[in-house]
């Protein structure tokens, strides 16, 4: 299946890791990184380092029988999984330790960071994690167009990410964060035109697609995340980030906005307005921050069993 709007062969070529050469680790700590910032992150770093199990469920749906679209996904877990890591090494080198081990990540630790809190959060899931594997199946199943949902779907929560950077960086006043962000967010505007021009490809082939993806936006859509960490985590990065914006109108023009009447089912607009209904503003809660901002002499030690504490 071709579609004009994206290249999916040039994009196939040109899939890498994200490029952080030339990145100025050791200044990270020489500017002070918000609290707010650094949750903001920690949330996104978790949900960039889980697509890896969205992507489990999505291959045991009517998406695996369709090549274009599982070689994007192939290239696009793969650069998901390098945002994770470098927002972990960014919150290291700030600082911050997490979660339920504090273990310490700079930014030449050994790949993958954060093995504890991955298993932690992957673990805490549960059967809530299950359920969802078999909703995602049934729910594919018994639509015939179930891919132009996901394609949908995943367009909106590229699309929030993207917004969700780009205003990150123009609040931010850590230089290298935008730096760091600004590379990643080429990642995402290229994972958005894809779902995108997949989305709209095939919802403008089917009246059926159109009618139960736009039920499924305004009945099951949540924010990217929800579900993933504690809803006062996903409430609160929403808070943090969007405020009052919307999700297809951040400053100046977005590249990537498709403009009006996008997405289908609901505007973004809307679709802002829906996070931020169930998001009010978190309370001040103890959110980990200790240890030395300053890389020891020593090297790296293994993961002590010492707690760091988490909001709950
Ligand atoms: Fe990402
Ligand atoms: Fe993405």
């Amino acid at each position: 299946m071709r579609d004009d709007e994206f290249d999916l062969d040039r994009y196939l070529r040109a899939s890498k890791k994200v490029d952080l050469s030339g990145l100025p680790w050791d200044r990270i700590k020489d500017h002070p990184l918000p609290e707010g910032e650094a949750r903001v992150l920690a949330y996104m770093m978790d949900i960039e380092t889980h697509t890896v199990i969205y992507l489990r469920d999505l291959l045991a749906t009517r998406a695996a029988f369709e090549p274009d679209v599982t070689a994007f996904l192939s290239c696009w877990v793969y650069e998901e999984l390098w945002h994770g890591e470098a927002f972990s090494r960014f919150l290291g080198e700030a600082g911050y330790q997490l979660g339920p081990d504090g273990e310490r990540v700079w930014s030449d630790s050994p790949y993958p960071s954060r093995l504890a809190r991955n298993t932690w959060i992957r673990r805490k899931l549960g059967s809530k994690g299950y359920a969802s594997h078999v909703a995602t199946m049934l729910g594919a199943a018994a639509f015939r167009d179930f891919v132009a949902l996901h394609m949908t779907w995943g367009a909106v929560n590229e699309l929030g990410t993207l917004t969700g950077y780009r205003l990150i960086i123009e609040k931010t006043k850590h230089p290298v964060l935008a730096e760091l962000l600004q590379r990643i967010t080429k990642d995402e505007r290229r994972h958005f035109a894809f779902y995108r021009a997949q989305a709209r490809m095939r919802l403008a082939r089917s009246q059926s697609a159109r009618r139960m993806t736009r039920w499924a936006m305004e009945h099951v859509w949540a924010p990217v995340g929800t579900g993933v960490r504690p809803q006062h985590e996903t409430d609160f990065a929403i808070v943090q980030v969007f405020g009052d914006r919307t999700w297809t109108e951040p400053s100046g023009s977005c590249p990537a906005s498709p403009g009006p009447g996008w997405p289908p089912g609901r505007s973004g607009r809307q679709n802002g307005a829906l996070a931020r209904r169930h998001a009010q503003p978190a309370p001040p809660r103890r959110w980990p921050r200790s240890g030395p901002r300053r890389r020891p002499k020593d090297p790296p030690r293994p993961l002590q069993a010492r707690m760091v504490g988490w909001p709950r």
